[in-house]
């Protein structure tokens, strides 16, 4: 067997690439490993979203050209190292410049292409590599089945974006929106479930513009709801110019559905949304975020913040505090703006000093802890159904999730893994729960 090595940085569709790159691999003979250390290939699965992410990879791809040298010098063969996603498609040849040790580079639309890359590499240096935009022809030439060992998956629905936000590198680096036949997604998700799989994840870059069946993403939802087996559903991540009534609908009739939204707003001064380009504006959001509650009152809404963006002002920031108080999120992720070469922000007037960013995040931080605590907090009592995902740290211990997807933590059999059980919530914590198992779901 081939020892196959491979590191994912980023979103959750570089997860589900990375597995789907494994699959690619598996009949080639390379079966997987987790440590790099004398590896046959190295994968480094990219991310090129902000400016950290990307120099990560160069300082990876540092240590990996030395293990690359160790293993040739102890005569144990060839490794291969291999550059993939996001910052592949963004800077392609310039990374073998820039990295000699790197011996081929390969976008996010173009993977399935690694057997045949890595032959190429290996007959001539600078053959590998391989860019170019055709998930539809991705799909069509990845094996069918997939290999899975957990009972919550991830399932790619749609790549891409069209939406060109002046501060976002992605409608570059995964090219325009396309969506997957439903009746491809099906097969996998059907696939799935019958390898135990309880739980999907519905990936895109913009998830709810999916339109590969007649109805949107509700419609496929709807169907994927009827698969037997698969009793949860999330799909991530959306944009609030797709959020349509139909899946707000579903949200509301759908028990398959989760009750969590992870539904980026990025700012909450219009003034910052019109330079974003968003295409929406504070008071549509908080309006949508309104009619979403009222077809699900208790959805858990999560999302993405920009603290910083060119020509921010403090009143501007204010806004984004003021957004956050009034819809109160179960969960979020902020980040620092991070000027990318290309983007229409990066050439803005108004660029934010480091110092303001890092004082804004910290305030915007701990608004969002204070409600993520008191979300979790307010779940004591409650018998929610989790999700057990896999037996805990100690022994006796089990990792599930609640609806809401939140971690939970309770004592229990191994046995359980894979069944949705009534654990009676005992505590919230910052980032988790503790329960203990019931019986039975107590009446409503
Ligand atoms: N398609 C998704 C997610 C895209 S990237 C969406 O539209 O929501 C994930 C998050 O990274 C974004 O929501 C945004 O908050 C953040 N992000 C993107 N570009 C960034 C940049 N240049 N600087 C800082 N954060 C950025
Ligand atoms: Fe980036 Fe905006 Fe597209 Fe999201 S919608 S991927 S933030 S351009
Ligand atoms: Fe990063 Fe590409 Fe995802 S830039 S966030 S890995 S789409």
């Amino acid at each position: 067997m081939k020892r196959l090595y491979i590191k994912t940085y980023g979103c959750q569709m570089n997860v589900y690439d990375s597995e789907r790159m494994a699959d690619v691999l598996r009949p080639l003979g390379y079966g997987m490993t987790d440590d790099p250390e004398g590896a046959d290939l190295v994968v480094l699965n990219t991310c090129h979203i902000r400016e950290k992410a990307t120099e990560k990879v160069y300082s990876e791809l540092g240590q990996i050209k030395r293990m690359k040298a160790r293993k040739a010098e102890a005569g144990d063969g060839v490794m291969t190292i291999a550059v993939a996603g996001c910052v592949a498609q963004a800077e392609g040849a310039e990374i073998m410049k820039r990295q000699p040790a790197v011996d081929l580079v390969v976008g996010p639309q173009a993977y399935h292409q690694l057997p045949e890359l890595i032959a190429r590499a290996h007959r001539a240096k600078g053959e590998g590599l391989a860019a170019e935009f055709s998930p539809e022809e991705k799909f069509d030439a990845l094996p069918e089945t997939r290999h899975v060992s957990g009972v919550t998956a991830f399932l790619t629905v749609q790549e891409g974006c069209d939406k060109f936000c002046t501060f976002c590198v992605v409608p570059y680096t995964r090219g325009a929106e396309w969506s997957r036949p439903a009746e491809a997604i099906l097969t996998e998700a059907r696939n799935l479930a019958e390898k135990g799989v309880r739980e999907v994840t519905l990936l895109g870059q913009n998830v709810n513009a999916y339109d590969g069946a007649p109805g949107g993403l509700a419609a496929l939802v709807r169907q994927l709801a009827k698969v037997d087996g698969l009793d949860r559903i999330r799909y991530t991540t959306s944009h609030p110019r797709d959020m349509d009534e139909a899946l707000i609908a579903a949200h509301g009739d759908l028990p398959e559905l989760m009750p969590y939204l992870h539904l980026p707003v990025q700012a909450g001064s219009d003034k910052i949304l019109k330079a974003m380009n968003r295409d929406h504006t504070a008071e549509s959001y908080l309006r949508l975020v309104e009619r979403i509650r009222a077809a699900r009152p208790d959805i858990a809404m999560s999302c993405d913040f920009i603290v910083g963006f060119p020509g921010e002002r403090e009143k501007d920031f204010q806004a984004t505090l003021d957004l956050v108080t009034e819809v109160n999120y179960a969960s979020a992720f902020s980040f620092k703006y991070s000027r990318r070469p290309g983007t229409p922000a990066s050439a803005m007037p108004g660029q934010i000093a480091e110092e303001v960013m890092d004082e804004r995040l910290q305030r915007l931080n701990a608004l969002l802890g204070q409600q993520q605590q008191a979300f979790n907090e307010a779940q004591a009592g409650k018998v929610l159904p989790v999700l057990i995902e896999k037996p805990g740290r100690r022994e006796g211990q089990l990792g599930g999730r609640s609806p809401y997807l939140q971690p939970v933590h309770l004592d229990g059999p191994d046995h359980l893994v894979g069944q949705i059980v009534p654990v009676r919530i005992v505590t919230g914590h910052k980032g988790s729960l503790t329960g203990e198992l019931v019986q039975a779901l107590e009446p409503a």
